[in-house]
């Protein structure tokens, strides 16, 4: 069995994110939704709004699992028997910083191979930090988030749907 490790921040998920869930789903017998929970890295959403939004986005897709990430992401790999990492790339300048960690993540395990896919070039400029600032500002943000959160993220920045 493939399985894949998707891991990161989710705060919160979005279009961009759901559209490299589904193409990874596709291409892996199981998926993980990482959610990382760094104690370093506050996030606006808690991790349990996260899970419970990533939760309400993704029950279509009978091959993912949400998990929440504590430690090293490469031992999680490890445990889940996990043959591979999938991150995004949305363009170049997110290389270096995707590269660097695909090449620590291998380094404290060999077996965990990163792989990259291509954001579909309609979410290249969306990211979750865009969506938080749009929201915050009272914009409407309905082509970034799926449907099924919509009314959730907008409640959190105190709008109404
Ligand atoms: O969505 P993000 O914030 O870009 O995700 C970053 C994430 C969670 C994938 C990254 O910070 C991570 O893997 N954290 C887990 C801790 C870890 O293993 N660090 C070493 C990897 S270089």
């Amino acid at each position: 069995m493939k399985t894949a490790v998707y891991p990161g921040s989710f705060d919160p998920i979005t279009n961009g994110h759901m559209d490299i869930l589904t193409r990874s789903c596709g291409l892996f017998d199981k998926v993980y939704i990482l959610v990382s929970d760094n104690p370093d890295k506050r996030c606006f959403f808690s991790t349990e709004e996260r899970v419970s939004l990533i939760s309400d986005a993704a029950s279509h897709l009978k091959n993912a699992e949400i998990a929440v990430l504590k430690g090293l992401l490469a031992d999680f790999v490890s445990k889940a028997n996990a043959q591979a990492i999938v991150r995004g790339l949305r363009a170049v300048s997110d290389f270096e910083y995707e590269f660097q960690m695909a090449l620590a993540n291998r380094e404290l395990n060999p077996k965990a191979e990163t792989v990259f896919l291509s954001a579909n070039s309609s979410h290249t400029f969306l990211s979750s930090s865009l969506v938080r600032q749009i929201a915050s500002l009272g914009g409407n943000i309905a082509p970034f988030v799926p449907d099924s959160i919509l009314s959730k993220v907008m409640e959190k920045f105190g709008q109404s749907s």
